[in-house]
């Protein structure tokens, strides 16, 4: 793989945004029940006759006033629940795809919550199927390649993930890898270590939340328990600079999500956004979406967003962008054809 860091011609401020839109990149912290718009929410109740406690599209958009995680997944487990058959986990990831489509991202990683769905009598092949059509078809159509990563809830038990992992078994060729991820505080990594030793054990990838509003030591059992080989967000290692270090060393990536950090108070602004800082201290990092439709923005939002407040340059947007792709888990081949594109783009750039 390509890791050496190209030297970079400068790109002027006005110039940028559009290099940012332009350069492949590879999105690998997206909930795609986090892409569902308030419009398709209300289309979706009413193709399946349900009743939503919002009067309108703009009463549903303005409960998106969030101070902290927990008051978000409220909002967002309550959205997810018009999802009942297959063509409505179909048209929510295909309306996803369009938009990543448009902003360059060449691979998507998505992580998906079976349990909030299995939980209202929906069957795992109903989700299962429909994300992995609508990810074929784009693939066919966009040319963007889909890779489904299946999350535990971790404000549920370890047996009901167990229960999950077996009814997910028989489509094990349709998912590349499981997640953790929901209600953090309180429910560390560690309580799922029976869990993912066995996800291990099958051959699967795995990655976790840790670090989002959690502590430092999550991070830390999320590597050393879980044994992950990403982190989902990780933001709070900041703080822990023997975690930093180890990172670093080990290159482990952090999917950082920024307009998520801002929209749920774990920085005050984007300019006190610590990912200049993961950066220069050499750590993998990536810039990523997380829950785009209740965070205001895609792919694209939130690299222009947070270029802007922290002065980020083009060597940064060429870091990030080589950084999604080596933080994937696409094969050799497709890494160093997208790493090649990159290069072009950022050579023939004007
Ligand atoms: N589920 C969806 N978005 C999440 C986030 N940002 N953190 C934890 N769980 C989530
Ligand atoms: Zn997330």
């Amino acid at each position: 793989m390509n890791l050496e860091k190209l030297v970079i011609k400068p790109v002027a401020a006005d110039r940028l945004p559009e290099l940012l839109r332009r350069m492949p990149k590879a999105e690998l912290h997206i909930h795609i029940e986090g892409s569902l718009e308030p419009e398709l929410i209300f289309a979706l109740a009413q193709r399946n006759g349900l009743a939503l406690p919002y009067a309108s599209v703009e009463a549903l958009r303005s409960a998106y006033a969030f101070t902290n995680l927990q008051s978000f997944l409220d909002i967002y487990y309550a959205g997810a629940s018009v999802l009942l058959k297959e063509q409505d986990f179909y048209d929510m990831t295909r309306a996803y795809l369009l938009k990543a489509a448009q902003d360059n991202v060449v691979h998507a990683e998505l992580f998906f919550d079976p349990q909030t769905h299995t939980a209202r009598g929906v069957r795992m092949e109903t989700i299962i199927n429909g994300l992995h059509r609508a990810g074929v078809d784009a693939n066919a159509e966009l040319g963007i390649s889909v890779s489904l990563i299946m999350c535990f809830l971790r404000h549920l038990s370890d047996e009901e993930a167990f229960e999950t992992l077996e009814q997910a078994l028989p489509f094990r060729d349709k998912l590349i890898g499981v997640g953790l991820d929901s209600g953090e505080v309180g429910n560390p990594p560690e309580k799922f270590a029976r869990v993912f030793a066995r996800c291990r054990a099958l051959g699967f990838h795995r990655v976790a939340h840790a670090g989002e509003e959690g502590p430092p030591a999550y991070v830390w059992t999320a590597l050393d328990v879980l044994k992950v080989e990403r982190v989902d967000h990780g933001v709070q290692s900041g703080k822990d600079a023997a975690l930093m270090q180890r990172l670093a060393q080990d290159r482990i990536p952090l999917t950082v999500c920024p307009l998520s950090n801002l929209k749920l108070c774990v920085f005050p602004d984007l300019a006190g956004h610590n990912l200049r800082r993961l950066l220069d201290a050499g750590l993998v990092a990536t810039v990523n979406s997380d829950d785009p439709a209740y965070f205001g923005g895609y792919m694209n939002d939130n690299f222009t967003q947070t270029f802007a407040a922290l002065h980020l340059d083009a060597q940064h947007a060429w870091t990030l962008a080589r950084n999604s792709f080596e933080a994937s888990f696409i094969e050799v081949s497709a890494r160093q054809h997208h790493l090649d594109q990159l290069n072009e783009t950022f050579e023939t750039f004007q």
